[in-house]
């Protein structure tokens, strides 16, 4: 069994979604949800899962452990999933391209620091974007920069509000993350 981690910062949906799909597989499992905010709903929705979940302090993604943790738990990879903080090199180095993020929209457009949730959908409709997507990329050192795995695009309609986007984005994250995440598993050693 290949063993999942995943990291979060925030409500945790994407992260609730990925253990449901891989309950029943016998390619992978969660291992762990590794989550840096003590006030996240993503706590609790791993607590009612039965999945572990790993709260630890900022400082401890520079101070290694998080490494030692991460090496604890045997993960193969790691899935980001709403986590805001950037990944350190040794971790990059340690997990080369066995980190991926999922980002709602288009990169390289609305990526970067600040950019995330409903920021970028409301930036999306203030600038009056036709369509926006889903991207699932390599994590690297900068935000939003690594190598896109995968895009998927979806049009936006004249009367679409930032929530209607929101909700539309998120379909497209519980289709597509989970089978990403078992494509590139799949090619694992
Ligand atoms: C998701 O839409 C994810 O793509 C986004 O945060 C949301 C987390 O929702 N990530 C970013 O914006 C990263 N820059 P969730 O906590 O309900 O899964």
């Amino acid at each position: 069994m290949k063993r999942i981690g995943i990291f979060a910062s925030g409500s945790g949906t994407n992260a609730e979604n990925i253990v449901k799909y891989f309950l029943e597989s016998e390619l992978a499992t969660v291992q762990a949800v590794f989550c840096n905010n003590s006030r996240a709903g993503v706590i609790d929705r791993a607590h009612k899962l039965g999945i572990r979940c790993i709260l630890f302090e900022n400082e401890d993604l520079l101070n290694g452990t998080i490494l030692k943790k991460l090496a604890e738990c045997k993960i193969d990879l790691i899935a980001l999933a709403g986590f805001l903080r950037k990944i350190p090199s040794d971790i990059i180095d340690q997990y080369d391209h066995k980190i991926i993020n999922i980002h709602p929209a288009l990169l390289p457009d609305y990526g970067g620091e600040g950019m995330y949730g409903m920021h970028i959908h409301r930036a999306v409709i203030e600038n009056e974007e036709e369509e926006t997507g889903v991207t699932i990329h390599y994590v690297n050192e900068e935000y939003d920069e690594g190598d896109i795995i995968f895009q998927e695009v979806i049009e936006i309609d004249y009367e679409d509000t930032p929530e209607d986007v929101q909700y539309k984005v998120q379909q497209l994250e519980y289709k597509h993350y989970p089978e990403v995440i078992e494509y590139l598993l799949n090619s694992l050693d």
